[in-house]
């Protein structure tokens, strides 16, 4: 089906089916234009909690899918690719987070949403990118456990005083997609602008950017600034939400590889099809669940400035 045909479907499905669109700012940028709400994994999950639609079709990856079922029990969330997970959230399992907690029973675990449904469960807090130092000087446990990202984990570990036990995880488009070179280079060709990088990226990247922040806090900082230019170290999907919000601003890739093959799984085909057959419906075990839950809802009450 061509693409009008296409949009025009998903539109009538939505209203038959009572159903909301919500994209990830790492989407392409079809999927985003036709979605009800873009934001951050946990922006989008906030939006889930209050819709009134039943059925929420999260354009994202699992763990995003994951995390807006178990705040919202009684929606039907549908992740229109089953396939589409997470790199980082895949590198660690339930039974190597238990040797590790095993190791250091005097700490607590935060665990970066990032993660599976079975980790957030085992997990004292949870965290996003935009409120980790916030979470972890939150806790009165001097050592922290903190899962999976390592430079995420780096990153909060230069602004606290607690003692942060790093997780090997990493995300392959941040850590491996963006390098110091990319950023000399933007640099070079951009000069006037100001460089926003995720704090995913290594740390020789982080120190070379004028601000490090989550998507969201990114989105903010570029809304808030004066300056015309932005080079962006993240997932390339978000160029298209900052461009739509800025119009009046330039973007420019900090790296032309920072792309997250998950992300760009869904497409409108499958979006239609998500509709359509009410595929593929992502449930939490309720044992699970109330777990993460918990985790999840310890780190809503943390104020964040
Ligand atoms: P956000 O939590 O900012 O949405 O980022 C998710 C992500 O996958 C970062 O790589
Ligand atoms: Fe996971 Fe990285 Fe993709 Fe984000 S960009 S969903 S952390 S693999």
């Amino acid at each position: 089906m061509e693409k009008t045909s296409l949009i025009k479907r998903i539109t009538s499905l939505k209203k038959e089916r009572k159903a909301i669109i919500l994209a990830h700012v790492y989407q392409r940028d079809e999927i985003q234009k036709i979605a009800d709400f873009t934001g951050d994994s946990l922006g989008l999950s906030k939006i889930a909690a209050t819709t009134t639609s039943k059925v929420i079709v999260f354009c994202g990856v699992r763990f995003m899918a994951e995390t807006a079922s178990i705040l919202n029990p009684d929606k039907i969330v549908l992740l229109p690719e089953k396939r589409a997970g997470c790199a980082l959230a895949d590198t660690i399992t339930l039974e190597r987070l238990k040797e590790e907690k095993r190791e250091y029973p005097d700490a607590a675990v935060v665990s970066y949403v990032n993660s599976s449904a079975s980790i957030k469960a085992e997990s004292d807090i949870c965290c996003t990118s935009a409120n980790a130092v916030e979470v972890v000087n939150s806790l009165k446990e001097k050592k922290v456990l903190f899962v999976p990202d390592k430079n995420l984990g780096r990153f909060v570990a230069s602004k606290t005083d607690k003692e942060i036990i790093l997780w090997d995880g990493f995300c392959y488009v941040h850590h491996y997609g963006i390098k110091p070179e990319h950023i000399e280079l933007a640099k070079k060709n951009h000069p006037l602008a100001k460089v926003m990088v995720h704090p995913e990226c290594q740390p020789e990247v982080t120190k070379m950017a004028d601000y490090v922040g989550s998507t969201a806090q990114m989105a903010r900082y570029a809304f808030k600034e004066s300056s015309k230019e932005f080079i962006v170290g993240t997932e390339n999907g978000i160029i298209y939400n900052l461009k739509t919000h800025n119009p009046d601003k330039m973007f420019y890739p900090a790296s032309e590889e920072a792309i997250c093959k998950d992300m760009k799984m869904i497409t409108l085909e499958k979006v239609a099809l998500a509709l359509e057959n009410m595929q593929y419906e992502v449930k939490v075990p309720e044992e699970i669940a109330v777990r993460a839950k918990k985790a999840l809802d310890k780190m809503l009450e943390v104020k964040v400035k």
